[in-house]
């Protein structure tokens, strides 16, 4: 067996052991916006440091925690906290906890992040239903031998975020009276926002939001054939659209505002998520 695959095997080894149930919904939580793992009822804390294999969190609004539990009415593991590349992880590393997932037998999955809005129609406090994403440089994760267990060399991306997905995160936001867009999210290495040249190119590439994280695991996540639905908030406005500068205080305010409507409209998609197994 590949090395890789030991290490995934012996971390999903012990995550089952200490899980009570089994989960059907995989949940990775943005910046400022972990508060919905403190909602977890039942639930079942595993702190990172006690997964054999698995990385360590580092950043400033990140817990460092897998959480078992229920969830509107869903048995749900979030990923407190995520890896980011910036960090100094691997592209591996960062991958690592959507294929635990998979091995523990999840095939949906839900991720959030805090972006910066490059479509100027946007404003910060949206929600944004990511339809597609833009990685157009950086290591990609599957790169490598490649873990056949997971899923083939070559990975279809067409359909990387659900479609059927996507249709149930804005018919949910619409029953709630909840205004959500749709768009292209960009992935940019960071750890400085971008430039307000680059942020022009990712808007004439067809970009409307742009963050650190998200692609990697999402791509990992469809080599897997995992089910994927991601939602970003629009925490500021990228680079060079407004005059005043761009701080991570302000991403985390912005995060902490829209938190209640976030967290209500994740709760009522996680209610009418049909759970198959892809
Ligand atoms: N750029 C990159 N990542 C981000 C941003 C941004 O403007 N806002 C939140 N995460």
């Amino acid at each position: 067996m590949h090395d890789d695959m030991k290490k995934l095997q012996e971390a999903a080894d012990r995550v089952r052991q200490k899980l009570s149930s089994q989960p059907e919904i995989g949940m990775i939580l943005g910046s400022g916006l972990g508060v919905l793992a403190d909602e977890v009822e039942d639930p079942v804390l595993i702190p990172y440091g006690e997964i054999p294999h698995f990385p360590v969190s580092t950043v400033e609004g990140h817990a460092g925690q897998l959480v078992g539990g229920t969830l509107a009415g869903r048995q749900v593991l979030i990923l407190q906290g995520r890896f980011h590349y910036y960090e100094g992880y691997s592209m591996k590393d960062v991958v690592f906890p959507v294929r635990v997932m998979k091995l523990l037998g999840i095939s949906n999955l839900l991720v959030t992040n805090a972006a910066g809005g490059v479509n100027t129609s946007f404003s910060p406090g949206d929600l944004m239903v990511i339809a597609d994403h833009i990685k157009f440089h950086d290591e990609s994760p599957l790169r490598g031998p490649n873990l056949d267990a997971f899923g083939p060399r070559f990975n279809d991306l067409s359909a990387a975020y659900t479609p059927e997905l996507q249709h149930l995160a804005v018919e949910t936001a619409a029953q709630l009276g909840i205004s959500i867009k749709a768009g292209v999210y960009a992935y940019m290495p960071g750890p400085s926002f971008e430039t307000p040249a680059e942020i022009r190119m990712l808007r004439m590439l067809g970009a409307d939001a742009v963050g650190m994280s998200t692609a990697p695991e999402v791509t990992a996540a469809s080599h897997a054939g995992m089910r994927v639905l991601g939602i970003s908030c629009i925490t500021n406005m990228a680079a060079g659209i407004l005059p005043q500068p761009l701080t991570h205080a302000e991403v985390m305010e912005t995060g902490r505002q829209v938190r209640d409507v976030f967290s209500n409209l994740i709760r009522s998609i996680l209610s009418g998520w049909e759970v198959s197994s892809a």
